[in-house]
């Protein structure tokens, strides 16, 4: 058998119990949009030739995510245009052109599934291709089974049909085996069903699940495949449902981060991504929420209360307090926090200390410098061995001209408290800016640049102003 592989995404649908402007599948766990958790898994599993998104239901908004998301990946993903919604037999037909003359193994799934795992998936198309089957269908066992399709077998447990809920008749109803709504379907043998479904049934739509009835009447071999962990199957249909999910794919994250040596204080008060790696002995104090791509090295502290939005790569014994941060790579043994902000493509070297309410922006750091107190620093490059008074300022934005200028300062320097730095400006090689003061020209290396005014003794003026 063929080990080619093509897959329909079935996102078309309305959402309407999720009550929001936004289309369902684009709704976000853990950072991603929930269709776009359900393409990685797909994207995972290597041999894909092409995905195929149905859309319908806003599909411009859902179509240009995907080509934003998906532009420069390996994986090529199209969007086909469901309309109006007929149902989900006759989404799977709209790839149908597409699809023409292909032999192989065609993966179906539903846009609103984000727990499927690649391991699942994996072992679900290795079961189906070896099994010989025609249509394979992802089942599972689960104790409340309303509002899934139950999974029909005759007296010698051979899969026979799907009945929706809707369809069901009592004894039906009590079928505990439920339709995932991931389905195998061998294209060359099964795809002239979809000119044969019918729309008689409670909801008038075209199922697809009555191919599994279809394929069984041309005597096609059609097996399930039953999943042991329910949570994977779990359909988001409304905002309850997302938060559920987002717990549930949370606590196996931090369940494998645990397993792998990470020490988490609270993991009921903790976040992370799926995407972000963190190495042993690294400790997560409470009220961490960790979005997005990141890494992090060993013996690193992260928290209390730390947001961080992605691409944030840590070394190791990095410490990252009460802070927000996106887009930053901070090198060993360095400090971040509390309260500071770094952002758009930050790079500071190893024993740094960014401190308190310091915001750095678009700027380089040099090992060994010190940033403690009160600063902002933008489009800057700070040599080694800096220090940074309290409340620095680098004044980086020209509000006429609306252009923004570079502010250099090199090893060694001193800068002091309350000082702004005006650029474009460099600050050579250990010179020392007096606190206080204003630079607008370049400070020559080893020397100080002071910009106030002397200080003025008036004796007695406050005896004289109370009398
Ligand atoms: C479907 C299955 C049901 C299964 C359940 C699993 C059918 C008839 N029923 O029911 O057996 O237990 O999923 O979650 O397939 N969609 C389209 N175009 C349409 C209609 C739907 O693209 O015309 C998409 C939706 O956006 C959604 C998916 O198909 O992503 C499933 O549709 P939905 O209406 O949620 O089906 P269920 O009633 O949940
Ligand atoms: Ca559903």
């Amino acid at each position: 058998m063929s080990n080619k592989l093509n897959t329909i995404i079935l996102a078309a649908g309305k959402g309407t119990r999720m009550k929001s402007k936004l289309p369902k599948v684009l709704h976000k766990i853990a950072g991603k949009a929930l269709v776009e958790r359900v393409i990685d898994s797909v994207a995972k599993l290597g041999n894909i030739d092409n995905v195929f998104v149905i859309v319908g239901h806003q599909s411009e908004r859902v179509t240009e995510f995907l080509d934003n998301t998906y532009s420069k990946e390996k994986v090529t993903v199209k969007s086909v245009l469901q309309e109006p919604q007929l149902g989900t037999g006759d989404a799977v037909f709209k790839a149908y052109e597409s699809l023409k003359g292909f032999v192989g193994t065609v993966l179906v799934l539903c846009g609103d599934t984000p727990l499927l795992t690649t391991e699942t998936l994996e072992k679900f198309i290795q079961f189906h291709q070896s099994s010989g089957s025609a249509v394979t269908v992802l089942s599972s066992i689960i104790d409340n089974p309303t509002n899934y399709g139950r999974i029909v077998r005759d007296d010698e447990q051979f899969v026979k049909s799907i009945v929706e809920e809707k369809d069901a008749t009592e004894l039906q109803k009590q079928i505990q085996e439920v339709n995932a709504g991931v389905y195998c379907l061998e294209w060359d043998k099964v795809s002239p069903a979809f000119f044969d479904l019918k729309t008689d049934n409670s909801q008038g739509e075209y199922y697809l699940t009555d191919i599994v009835s279809w394929a069984c009447g041309k005597n096609y071999k059609v097996n399930a495949f039953t999943l042991s962990d329910n949570n994977e199957i779990l359909g988001i249909n409304s905002k309850l449902d997302l938060a559920n999910a987002a717990c549930i794919l949370n606590k196996r994250t931090l369940n494998t981060l645990m397993t792998s040596g990470v020490s988490i204080i609270d993991p009921s008060n903790t976040w992370i991504s799926p995407e972000t790696t963190i190495a042993q002995d690294t400790v997560i104090y409470p009220g961490c929420y960790i979005e997005g791509e990141n890494e992090f090295g060993t013996d690193c502290e992260l928290g209390p209360n730390l947001f961080i939005q992605g691409n944030v790569k840590a070394g190791n014994g990095v410490k990252l307090i009460q802070s927000k941060l996106s887009n930053a790579i901070i090198d060993d043994n360095s400090t971040v926090g509390p309260f500071a902000h770094l952002r758009d493509c930050v790079e500071v070297a190893s024993h740094v200390r960014i401190g308190n309410f310091v915001e750095v922006k678009k700027s380089k750091i040099k090992e060994s410098t010190n940033v403690s107190h009160l600063s902002y620093i933008g489009d800057s490059e700070l040599g080694s061995h800096v220090n940074i008074g309290a409340g620095t300022i680098t004044a980086n934005y020209n509000p006429l001209t609306k252009v923004k200028s570079k502010t250099i300062i090199e090893d060694d320097v001193k800068i002091g408290s309350n000082s702004v730095l005006v650029a474009p400006v460099t600050i050579q090689k250990a010179a020392n800016v007096a606190a206080g003061s204003v630079i607008t020209k370049q400070v020559p290396a080893y020397s100080l640049a002071i910009e106030r005014n002397s200080q003025r003794i008036i004796e007695k003026w406050v005896e004289r102003k109370t009398k």
